[in-house]
C-alpha cells in the first residue's frame, strides 16, 4: 500500500495486519496516536483501492481530521450507534491485555469508542509490551474545576489504599496546560509499577473530579505487535 518510506516498520506491520481484518460494510472506531495514524492511512488506501463501504467514528479531532483529509467519511459515534471493530494504539500492553492509554490525551473518547465496539484491537510496536503496567505515567483526565483538589484527592486515595506513592504531574505542552478534546486537563501519575490495576482503576473512578483514567481493563480483545522485519505477533 501507499506509505512505507520513513514509517516505523514495526508500527506499519501492526497497522497493516489490523487493516487486513476490516471487511466491507463494517462500522469502525479509529484510534489516536502515531500507530493509529499509520493504520488510518493504510485503511484509506485499502478503501480507495477496493471501494470498501465503511462507517467510521474517530476517537479524537486529530484522527477525524486525518481520516477526512484522506477521503474517509467520519460520523459521530451516536450516528453510527455501535461499532464492529475499533483499532487503536496503546502506551503499554500487559500479558492480560490490560492497557495504559492516553499518551495522546485522547483516552476519554478512546474508551467511550472502545466500550461501544464488539472488538477492540490494539496495534503497537514491541516497546509497548510489558510484564507489569506503570513505567509509562498513567494519564488521568480531570476537570479544570477543582483541579488542585482533585490532585490532592488522587494522592490521598493512593496512599490510603496502599496503591503506591507517586508524583502526580500536570501535563504541559511547553508552559501551557494540555487541554483535551473535551476541554479538560491531564494529570500523569508516575507510579513506576501498577501492582493492582483493578484496585487503582476503582480508586480513581471514585474521585469526583476525575473524568477518566487511562487504564483499559478487559477491553482489548487482541494486540497485534509489529516487528522491525515486518512480521507480527498476536497477544
Ligand atoms: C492516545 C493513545 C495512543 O493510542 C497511545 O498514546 C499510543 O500512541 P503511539 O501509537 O503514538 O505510541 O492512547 O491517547
Amino acid at each position: 500500500m501507499s506509505q512505507s518510506q520513513g514509517v516505523d516498520p514495526a508500527k506499519l506491520a501492526a497497522a497493516r495486519a489490523a487493516v487486513a481484518m476490516v471487511e466491507d460494510g463494517m462500522r469502525l472506531g479509529l484510534g489516536t496516536g502515531s500507530t493509529a495514524a499509520i493504520m488510518v492511512r493504510e485503511l484509506a488506501a485499502r478503501v480507495a483501492a477496493e471501494g470498501l463501504t465503511l462507517r467510521c467514528a474517530a476517537t479524537s479531532r486529530a484522527t477525524a481530521e486525518l481520516a477526512e483529509s484522506l477521503g474517509l467519511r467520519i460520523e459521530t459515534l451516536d450516528q453510527i450507534g455501535w461499532l464492529d471493530l475499533t483499532i487503536d494504539g496503546a502506551d503499554e500492553v500487559d500479558p492480560h491485555l490490560h492497557l495504559v492509554k492516553g499518551g495522546g490525551a485522547a483516552h476519554l473518547r478512546e474508551k467511550v469508542v472502545a466500550a461501544a465496539s464488539d472488538r477492540m484491537v490494539v496495534v503497537a510496536d514491541p516497546a509497548k509490551v510489558v510484564e507489569t503496567l506503570g513505567a509509562f505515567p498513567l494519564p488521568v483526565e480531570v476537570l479544570e474545576f477543582g483541579f488542585e483538589t482533585t490532585r490532592k484527592l488522587i494522592r490521598r486515595a493512593l496512599e490510603a489504599q496502599d496503591l503506591g506513592e507517586c508524583d502526580v504531574l500536570q501535563r504541559l505542552r511547553g508552559s501551557d496546560p494540555v487541554i483535551t478534546d473535551e476541554g479538560n486537563l491531564i494529570l500523569d501519575l508516575h507510579l513506576a509499577r501498577i501492582e493492582d490495576p483493578v484496585a487503582l482503576a476503582r480508586a480513581l473512578s471514585a474521585i469526583p473530579g476525575v473524568v477518566e483514567h487511562g487504564l483499559f481493563l478487559g477491553m482489548c480483545d487482541l494486540a497485534i505487535i509489529g516487528r522491525e522485519d515486518g512480521s507480527v505477533i498476536e497477544l
